[in-house]
């Protein structure tokens, strides 16, 4: 009897573990394997890949790349491979910047693994030399370079100023079709993007979702006329 209360106790316990798991799991499922969890970046990167594709993007650009590739989609993202394979899949070219030669050898690894090298790129510079010198127009511009820090406050306004600079200097290539994504947005002291929203809601750019992320586009792009 004793044995019976035990063995159904820890089946309900495994039970409600997996079923906690489960719930928590934020898959991207189809467009990527269903073991990949993109946690509080799910509705955001859902979103976006809506858009994407609506928008018909074909120039996509992200600063700081995906260094751990797609093994730690919980805590960066994944975002190279995420927006690689919808590049790929839509004829459109992605670039990614990074600073860092270790986050790019990481970054290349997985675009190797996944045979995105047709349609990503990714360059070994500072973000703000980068996006000077590009000369393309930019249809989809994902901003994620500079860490940031929970606690630091000096390293919170340098983040956010950093994601600032970068957004003022492509700005002259965004259109009115461009769409933002800025990470790390949710956390204490406004997170990466709390500058360059201001900044760009005051040139009319709107919100389209504020969450963890924040996704934005141009006022001028929703109106129906
Ligand atoms: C959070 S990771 C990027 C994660 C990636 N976007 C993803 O979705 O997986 C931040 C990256 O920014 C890079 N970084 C920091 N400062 C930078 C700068 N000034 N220019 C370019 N990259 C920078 C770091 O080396 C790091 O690899």
């Amino acid at each position: 009897m004793l044995f019976k209360i035990i063995f159904s106790f820890l089946l309900l316990a495994a039970a409600l573990h997996y079923a906690i798991k489960l719930v928590k799991h934020k898959s991207l499922y189809p467009f990527m394997p269903f073991k990949y969890n993109f946690r509080r970046r799910r509705v955001t990167f859902a979103r976006t890949l809506k858009l994407l594709s609506e928008r018909k993007v074909k120039i996509i650009v992200e600063t700081g790349t995906s260094r751990d590739g797609l093994k730690n989609t919980k805590g960066d993202g994944g975002a190279t491979i995420v927006f690689g394979k919808w590049a790929q899949q839509n004829n459109a070219q992605m670039h990614s910047v990074d600073i860092s030669e270790d986050s790019v050898k990481g970054s290349q690894r997985e675009v190797d693994n996944q045979g995105l090298n047709d349609s990503v790129t990714v360059h070994l510079n500072d973000s703000l030399t980068f996006l000077k010198t590009f000369s393309q127009s930019v249809d989809f511009l994902y901003l994620d370079s500079y860490d940031y820090s929970k606690t630091d406050k000096d390293i919170q306004t340098k983040s956010q100023e950093h994601h600032l600079q970068e957004f003022k200097i492509i700005e002259h290539k965004l259109h009115k079709n461009s769409i933002v994504l800025i990470d790390d947005c949710g956390l204490p002291g406004g997170g990466k993007g709390k500058t360059v929203i201001d900044y760009m809601v005051k040139k009319n750019w709107k919100v389209l979702i504020n969450a963890y992320q924040v996704l934005l586009v141009k006022k001028e792009s929703l109106s129906i006329d």
